[in-house]
């Protein structure tokens, strides 16, 4: 009973449901509909898409699965969590979670700021026939403008605050349920729209035929970072939602749910975003401008453009909303679970400080455009590599190897169970997590660092 208490004082989700929604919520963002087209035409297409989505069955759902089972049966933060099981520098697993979510949602703000830019243009009417010629050029005239980066920045960082202030069920859990299912109808529509245009069957033939020649080391670490990363695994958003569910909970239900709806929103974005691109004869590989330079095309051809438009951006601010929140949740979760502070002052004050991390992205495509950190890459695009290509799998890995080779059998088995819950497949799982995700991550990061 007094357990019971402690749980619900910090928050659980409501119903199953709720979960669900949620969780997809987290994994459902600009991963989907900004980077899998833009890395997808950058590497060439099929070969990449179907080593993505190999990536997503044989390491991303098992991974799901364990952070959600260690979430809810701590009910902790990721460092709490670690630090309930096993302790010692396991615990580091959690930190690297924590400090991953910072630095991840420092950068998404800007990315989610030009969404919200786009949706500012739509209202304005700005795609309409008359202007079909300068649309592509729109993303061009944004990134010039480091004030208007800024602006939409911060506007996206408050609006994220101020739903995690409202807390679990309330806050994250009402507003994902609510957005989702409107998401996929809209792309479901746009991916229709895609198919039945001109470059329609060259978008599917781009997307599903592999050329395996085009898949080297590099794309298989983007493929399977970008995995980790669309599937919010490897630094606790998952196992910071599963702490907030109840016995009972299907875990491998949901784990699998989640996946299926994220990597179907990714492909669909796919879908709809191709064909223009070569109904156009414009370059797959045109990097991460390519949604705000391709969609809006359309937008301003089509009869009602200009309410889809609203309605399109919309949706993506909100997607990129109900994913920025599970960042931020996990941070916040750590300092109110942890530290025992305030969830509004830890709110406040980490937004903030995420915040001022985030400036130097918001910067990086004019005022820093030249100054280079991995290779070429701005800042903006160096953070992200290394978030999303390392420290996810990294992060992946060990989760894998607590769950698979730490958290006994019986604790592991135990918990996916409770409340009557049947997992047959457990065996499938309980090998891939011990054997399969160590080894194949290991593989891509070696052959990654050119040692064979
Ligand atoms: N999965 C989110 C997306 O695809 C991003 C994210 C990564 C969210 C890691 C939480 C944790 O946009």
């Amino acid at each position: 009973m007094e357990k019971h208490h402690e749980k619900a004082k910090r928050g659980l989700w409501s119903s199953r449901f709720g979960f669900i929604m949620a969780s997809a919520g987290s994994a459902v963002g600009l991963g989907n509909i900004w980077k899998f087209p833009y890395i997808t035409g950058m590497h060439g297409g099929g070969a990449f898409v179907l080593f993505f989505i190999f990536c997503i069955v044989v390491v991303g759902i098992p991974i799901m699965i364990a952070e959600m089972v260690i979430g809810r049966h701590t009910h902790k933060d990721p460092v709490g969590a670690f630090r309930k099981l096993r302790g010692g520098p396991w615990v580091m697993v959690g930190w690297l979670g924590v400090t991953a979510g910072f630095v991840i949602l420092s950068y998404y703000c800007v990315v989610a700021g030009w969404a919200v830019d786009y949706l500012w243009l739509a209202l304005k009417g700005t795609f309409n026939s008359q202007h079909t010629k300068e649309v592509p050029e729109l993303f061009g005239t944004l990134l010039a403008s480091d004030l208007s980066q800024l602006f939409w920045q911060a506007v996206f960082m408050g609006a994220t605050v101020w739903i995690v202030l409202g807390g679990v069920s309330n806050g994250l859990e009402r507003a994902n349920k609510l957005m989702m299912p409107v998401l996929f109808l809209i792309l479901i529509a746009l991916a229709l729209h895609g198919l039945v245009s001109p470059g329609g069957t060259k978008a599917l033939s781009f997307l599903f035929t592999p050329d395996w020649q085009k898949l080297d080391a590099a794309s298989m670490l983007e493929a399977m970072g970008h995995a980790f990363f669309s599937l919010s695994l490897g630094m606790g958003a998952m196992l910071t939602y599963g702490s907030y569910a109840d016995e009972g909970t299907d875990i491998p239900n949901v784990a699998i749910t989640v996946s299926v709806m994220d990597t179907c929103v990714a492909l669909l974005s796919g879908i709809a975003i191709f064909p223009i691109v070569f109904t156009y004869g414009m370059a797959p590989a045109a990097g991460p401008g390519l949604v705000f330079k391709t969609l809006p095309i359309i937008f301003s051809q089509m009869p009602g453009g200009t309410f889809i438009a609203i309605l399109f951006f919309l949706l993506l601010v909100f997607a990129a909303l109900s994913s920025s929140i599970s960042l931020l949740e996990v941070v916040v979760a750590y300092y109110c679970d942890e530290k025992k502070w305030q969830r509004r002052t830890a709110t406040l004050v980490m937004g903030f400080l995420i915040f001022l991390l985030g400036v130097p992205s918001a910067l990086s495509n004019h005022l820093l455009a030249n100054v280079h950190f991995i290779g070429e890459r701005n800042f903006l695009d160096s953070i992200d590599l290394l978030a999303t290509n390392y420290i996810l799998p990294l992060g992946g890995v060990f989760i894998a190897i607590f769950t698979g080779w730490v958290m006994t059998t019986r604790l592991a088995r135990g918990e996916i169970v409770k409340g009557n819950v049947k997992f047959h497949y457990y065996p499938v799982w309980h090998f891939l997590i011990k054997y399969v995700c160590p080894i194949l991550v290991a593989i891509v990061f070696i052959s990654r660092s050119g040692l064979f």
